[in-house]
């Protein structure tokens, strides 16, 4: 099999590139977000980020679920943290006020020009799973997903419906976002790195499945499904265990990623089940991400141009760079 060029090295290192990737990759399309049980409630909102951009996701008091921009029209600082109850929500700066639907309430002291709102988003809410899109014409989610859910519930037997969130644990790694991204979806590396703790994985029976902006991999005699939604999500099903793991890999600079791992479990999983689950996959998740950090270095050593991907077994890789060099270089 003749291997693929992958993308350039100083991709991962500009931060020119990173300031492209976040107008044309980030802004553009749907991303894994958090719970959306946080704003089950009318007058209640929770916030969240989309790459670089804040965003505050709110129920009002007739139950409609909105999406906005979460930085305010007058000197753009973040409007609110965290999640709670509001019928408003109040900037902390010079104290503007927002209804739940993004409109202006009240200037301070002054009046603002007519129509002057926070911007709107998509969002949608799969189970309590909660994604948002910054692009005006974002596609139809449910029809994006459609190949992950069916097989989520055929493979992996979990009723999205019945998730709820257990645990949320916090990963700063010190690589590129893409370098995070292209580790996760290959299982190539699986066989040497974990042959304990994933055995089986990236052999027969492992089979890989590129869709549009989706890719899912599965293996039936495992119960695992797992979904990449282009650019930057990735949910990880593991049936025996009743588990879905959720993460959006968020960029803090060009060399930096937060990964934040979501524990979603049935509900009528055991404390116990959920903690060997963690455990697992807090275990794999250490054994990889040294590797991303190796791999950042690397790149910004100046003796590596550019490498070359398996085109089966790197399907995923490929893939993904496939779509990110179309966004930055059309
Ligand atoms: S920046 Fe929000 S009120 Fe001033
Ligand atoms: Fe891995």
């Amino acid at each position: 099999l003749s291997a693929v060029e992958s993308i350039p090295a100083d991709w991962y290192t500009r931060p020119e590139i990173l300031a492209l990737e976040h107008e044309r990759v980030f802004g553009q399309h749907w991303q894994y977000v958090g719970d959306a049980s946080l704003v089950a409630e009318p007058n209640s909102y929770m916030t969240g980020r989309l790459g670089a951009m804040p965003i505050v996701v709110t129920r009002d008091d007739a139950g409609v679920l909105r999406g906005m921009v979460n930085v305010c029209r007058h000197r753009g600082a973040v409007v609110v943290d965290g999640c709670g109850s509001r019928k408003t929500l109040q900037c902390r700066y010079h104290g503007w006020t927002y209804r739940l639907d993004g409109t202006l309430h009240r200037a301070t002291q002054m009046s603002a020009p007519e129509g002057v709102r926070l911007p709107q988003i998509s969002v949608t809410a799969v189970g309590n799973l909660l994604f948002a899109c910054a692009a005006p014409d974002a596609p139809d989610l449910e029809v994006v997903l459609g190949q992950f859910l069916e097989q989520t519930r055929d493979v992996a037997g979990v009723d999205i419906q019945r998730l709820e969130l257990r645990q949320s644990i916090d990963h700063e790694i010190q690589a590129n976002w893409k370098a995070v991204v292209e580790n996760f979806v290959e299982c190539y590396h699986c066989p040497l790195i974990h042959s304990v703790t994933l055995p089986g994985y990236g052999g027969e029976g492992y089979d890989v499945e590129i869709q549009e902006t989706t890719q899912t991999q599965h293996m039936e005699s495992d119960r695992f499904n797992f979904l990449f939604l282009f650019p930057n999500t990735q949910v990880s099903v593991y049936g025996n265990s009743s588990a879905l793991i959720a993460r959006a890999l968020v960029p803090v600079d060009e060399k930096r990623t937060l990964l934040t791992l979501d524990y979603w479990f049935h509900s009528d999983v055991s404390a116990e089940v959920e903690k060997e689950l963690v455990e697992w996959f807090e275990t794999v998740v250490g054994e990889d991400l040294p590797l991303c950090e190796s791999v950042q270095s690397g790149v910004s050593s100046g003796g590596f141009e550019r490498g070359y991907l398996h085109p089966e077994q790197e399907a995923g890789p490929w893939h993904f760079q496939r779509l990110l060099s179309a966004a930055l270089t059309d």
